[in-house]
């Protein structure tokens, strides 16, 4: 048997790297076309594989790829493997937040309750093009709606299950949704989380808005156990009977009662290639979340092709991303890429650190995992427990580790290597986005050298350029704005209802190119380090934050004049919120108001993005014409008193004042 991964690998040596992604740059159709060929369509496409443009000068901003084809991600997750034999294969181990909680589901079966499932969303009334927004927790009923959304051709609109009430009613707002499907509650460790009640305060907040849904889908999952194998019951883990429920009857309906008297036969619905596929919400430095739509041909080639090469995924490995699937890695990297490549998952309800902090680890040899993909936060919330609870078990079914979500400091990175990989597996240190819709920069395992902290080189049909403040591309090694020069696949087409602002966002800044946002820096050898975003977002654990969204939850509270927020480096977040507070005259900054300024940022958004430094700031460091000076406020937060250039500042003594005000951040 081979050794080394690269005798294996899908792509063993960078020279054959380097001639693929010539040809994916130079004939993206010819490339991308022979990868179609993998899938079903039933109408094939005919003429140019991309049709776009990405330069706002000459015009609108599209891009579309197969446009005349027609086909169904969904028959191409499912029915494809089934009737090519794999109805057998185990699609999902689902692994519940309770180590003897756990289960499987075959692709068969799946396809079974994914079509009984669309059946029942047909009979709510929901159509083709009709939004469904999903607020669930990691349980296969959540892979089971979005696939019966994508199978008859309704657009899922999934919010994290970590969202507040009123996050979750924005979110419904924004897209009209016409149905909500959810869950009874969910444990994550000891806690309780009861989605429900959530569910129905987001639910009031949108008819108040003058907008409700026909229908709420709940399912029981802590209350009964639709796909448990154990049925022993377990207090204060689920099944649990003493949880209450509200109802709604007018429009609360129960997944159970519902699937059971739906067919098991749905006719995919034949989608367009450029037809939406699912919404998902991020942060924008601006007003509310963008709703980022994916459309269904492209993301499915693409998220097919980058699980297989990023992960060098073979038919018959167990992969495990520990993402909840109400992010985009999850919708990729745990739902669509791995089906699409009849792969067998782990879907892990819990949380690292629960019953311990071994957690992964007894999952990893419990199915002899051998692809891992996590984030950078979990690897440093890991390190605080030492190496014991790592080597306590085997891991030696491990291969390939993967990182996402935020830049990965070099001493987790080894640490990952060395002590949770045994140095002997590939990293791959994936940067992207929810708009890329797959990865973008990545080594690939077995085949590119890798150096701790960097991204590497480029997926297969990207083409990265490194731009000055003017705009100027920087040939060889230098620092500047991270930007894409063509269109792929996989790349988001619009912003939900908005196309000006998808064009504003992304394509204004340095017409011609795709700017994601971030700064990079490339080295003599070509190695490409994300720096870090440019924009005023924050990346909290892997989760981005607007500052503007922080900020204007502040000076909601009544006795909060100004505010301002920066991030603040944190050893186990990455980055983690420093907000800067002036009150009105005549009311006081004390612990109370500290409190009270939490649970509101809490309310808006959800219990991640909770601030851990509020301090007082009787006035702030603004520029002349007004413009709050978030560099200084950055220094301040890390004490650091050296400011730079500051003589744009309108009233230098401010800044004293909040640096003797530090050290009141309760
Ligand atoms: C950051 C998550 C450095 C980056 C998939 C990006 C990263 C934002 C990496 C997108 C990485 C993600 N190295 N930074 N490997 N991966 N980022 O939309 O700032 O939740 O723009 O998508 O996360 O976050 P999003």
């Amino acid at each position: 048997p081979p050794t080394s991964i690269s005798e294996v690998s899908h792509v063993k040596t960078m020279d054959q790297y380097k001639e693929m992604y010539k040809q994916s740059v130079e004939e993206p159709g010819k490339f991308w076309g022979k990868i179609a060929e993998t899938f079903y369509f039933k109408k094939q496409h005919e003429g140019e594989f991309f049709d776009y443009n990405l330069d706002i000068r000459k015009g609108e901003v599209y891009i579309r790829c197969l446009s005349d084809a027609t086909t169904n991600i969904c028959y191409n997750c499912l029915d494809r493997n089934v009737k090519s034999g794999h109805g057998d294969t185990i699609a999902f181990y689902w692994e519940g937040n309770d180590p003897m909680d756990s289960t499987s589901i075959t692709y068969k079966k799946l396809l079974d309750e994914v079509c009984k499932f669309s059946n029942v969303l047909k009979s709510l009334g929901v159509k083709k093009g009709d939004r469904v927004a999903i607020y669930m927790p990691m349980i296969l009923e959540l892979v089971v709606a979005m696939l019966a959304c994508a199978r008859i051709g309704a657009v899922h609109s999934i919010v994290f299950g970590g969202f507040s009430a009123e996050a979750l009613s924005s979110r419904i707002l924004d897209a009209k949704c016409d149905v909500l499907v959810t869950a009874d509650g969910v444990y994550r460790g000891t806690k309780l989380i009861d989605l429900k009640s959530i569910a129905d305060e987001a639910l009031e907040l949108c008819t108040k808005d003058g907008h409700s849904v026909s229908a709420c889908v709940v399912v029981k999952h802590i209350t009964a156990n639709s796909y448990c194998d154990d049925k022993t019951e377990r207090p204060a883990m689920r099944p649990y009977s003493g949880f209450k429920m509200s109802w709604n009857k007018a429009v609360d309906r129960s997944w159970e009662d519902l699937m059971q008297s739906a067919s098991n036969e749905c006719e995919p619905e034949w989608m367009n290639s450029e037809d939406p596929l699912f919404i998902l919400y991020t942060s924008g430095s601006t007003g509310i979340p963008k709703g980022v739509l994916h459309h269904v041909s492209g993301y499915m080639l693409y998220a097919a092709t980058t699980h297989k090469y990023t992960f060098d995924y073979h038919c018959g490995e167990v992969y495990f991303c520990t993402a909840d699937i109400g992010w985009i890695t999850g919708h990729t990297y745990i739902t669509y890429g791995p089906l699409l490549n009849c792969a067998t998952s782990v879907m892990f309800e819990g949380t690292p650190l629960f019953p311990d902090a071994s957690r992964y680890w007894a999952i990893v040899d419990k199915y002899k995992v051998s692809k891992f993909y996590t984030a950078p936060t979990a690897i440093r919330s890991l390190m605080k427990y030492g190496e014991e609870p790592i080597r306590k078990y085997s891991r030696s079914s491990l291969k390939v580790l993967g990182t996402v979500g935020e830049p990965i400091n070099p001493e987790a990175w080894l640490f990952y290597h060395k002590v949770i990989g045994n140095e002997s597996c590939s990293i791959v240190d994936t940067f992207w986005q929810t708009e890329t819709g797959g990865h973008v920069l990545t080594p690939f395992p077995g085949c590119t050298p890798t150096k701790p902290g960097s991204a590497t080189f480029p997926f297969f049909g990207i083409v990265p350029a490194i731009l000055s403040d003017e705009g100027v591309e920087i040939e060889g090694p230098g620092e500047g704005y991270l930007v894409f020069k063509q269109p792929w696949p996989g790349m988001m087409r619009t912003v939900f209802g908005d196309h000006k602002r998808f064009e504003r966002t992304y394509f204004t800044k340095f017409p011609g190119y795709y700017v994601p946002g971030d700064g990079c820096k490339r080295d003599e050898d070509g190695y490409i380090w994300i720096t870090g975003r440019i924009d005023d977002m924050i990346n909290v654990s892997g989760h981005l934050l607007s500052t503007a969204e922080v900020e204007s939850s502040l000076i909601e509270h009544p006795q909060v004049a100004e505010a301002a927020v920066v991030s603040k480096p944190h050893s186990v977040k990455g980055e983690c919120l420093y907000c800067f507070v002036t009150v009105l005259q005549g009311s006081e900054f004390n612990k109370e108001l500290v409190k009270e300024l939490k649970e509101k940022v809490r309310h808006h958004i959800g219990a991640f993005s909770t601030p851990d430094y509020i301090q007082n700031a009787p006035g702030l460091p603004k520029t002349r014409s007004g413009k709050i000076m978030r560099r200084v406020l950055r220094n301040v937060a890390k004490g650091n008193r050296d400011l730079g250039d500051v003589s744009t500042m309108a009233d230098a003594s401010v800044v004293e004042v909040l640096f003797q005000n530090r050290d009141y951040t309760v």
